[in-house]
């Protein structure tokens, strides 16, 4: 059983490719976490936890999911974050939001394109991206071996950067909805609305209105806008969007493994 979190598709390409590999089943978090769908049994299969970076830690709706998840009858457990090249402390404050319930046996992470278009640091081209992307199944597939061979142990590559707690602390302070921007090519499709994984974008008097005063920050809207109409803070005029090619649209309400894709 893996529980996962994806705002443009990295984790979520992760996570299915794990459950084919380990032959179990996938559970988004956000529509479990909108639905209240806490108790699970997972018949003695691995259980894992696939989600992205957000400032070296854990995305809101990961923290509020597995604050409440219960799991009976756990096999191996793992926990597994894409990033763009820091993954920080993710793990760690995920097994400390466990703790009494959960114990983590193997820690995993893979550097994938960043989504963080907002960011002031200068971003990878999307050739740049497809390069990348180029070598990720094998580190996905090298990552299910371990797992499926019942091998633990901490196996990240870019983890526990000096100062990486701190930078955690900004991300409370900087998801704050009042930094997202139209500019004048919005034409009212309402995908945004759609996409959101915590359906707090709404259409009012022909535009979104993101309805909530912080969110998760996954940058979904933003990235899969079709018109890239959606901005955020200064950065982010004229940079290219990304969404990982396997990930598409998510239907709206979106049930664990109901996406559309093509
Ligand atoms: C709000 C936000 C914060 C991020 N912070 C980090 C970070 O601290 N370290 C890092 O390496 N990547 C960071 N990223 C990049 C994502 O972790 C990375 O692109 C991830 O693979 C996206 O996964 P997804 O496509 O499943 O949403 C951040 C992205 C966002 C949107």
């Amino acid at each position: 059983m893996i529980f996962s979190f994806s705002g443009t598709g990295n984790s979520y390409h992760v996570a299915q490719r794990l459950c084919v590999a380990l032959d179990t089943d996938y559970v988004d978090m956000a529509p479990a976490e909108r639905y209240g769908r806490y108790e699970y049994d997972a018949k003695g299969e691995p259980v894992g936890f696939v989600f992205p970076v957000y400032y070296m830690g854990l995305p809101d709706m990961v923290r509020r999911f597995v604050s409440s998840v219960k799991v009976r009858n756990p096999g191996k457990t793992f926990c597994v974050t894409t990033c763009g090249g820091e993954s920080g402390v993710a793990c760690e404050i995920l097994s400390e939001i466990l703790e009494g319930r959960l114990t983590i046996d193997s820690y995993h992470d893979i550097v994938m394109p960043d989504n963080a278009i907002f960011a002031p640091y200068e971003m990878a081209s999307p050739e740049d991206n497809v390069k990348l992307l180029e070598g990720t199944d094998a580190s996905i597939d090298a990552i299910a071996g371990r797992i499926a061979n019942g091998i633990t142990g901490d196996f990240r590559t870019c983890a526990g950067q000096e100062g990486s707690r701190e930078l955690y602390k900004l991300y409370d302070e900087h998801r704050v909805t009042e930094n997202f921007h139209l500019n004048d090519r919005c034409v009212e499709c309402r995908i945004c609305e759609e996409v959101c994984p915590e359906q707090i974008i709404k259409v009012y008097h022909r535009k979104p209105v993101w309805d909530e005063e912080k969110c998760t920050m996954c940058m979904c809207c933003l990235n899969l806008c079709p018109k890239t109409a959606i901005e955020y803070g200064e950065h982010t005029t004229g940079r290219a969007r990304y969404n990982h090619p396997d990930f598409h649209m998510r239907k709206l309400g979106g049930q664990p493994t109901d996406y559309i894709s093509g």
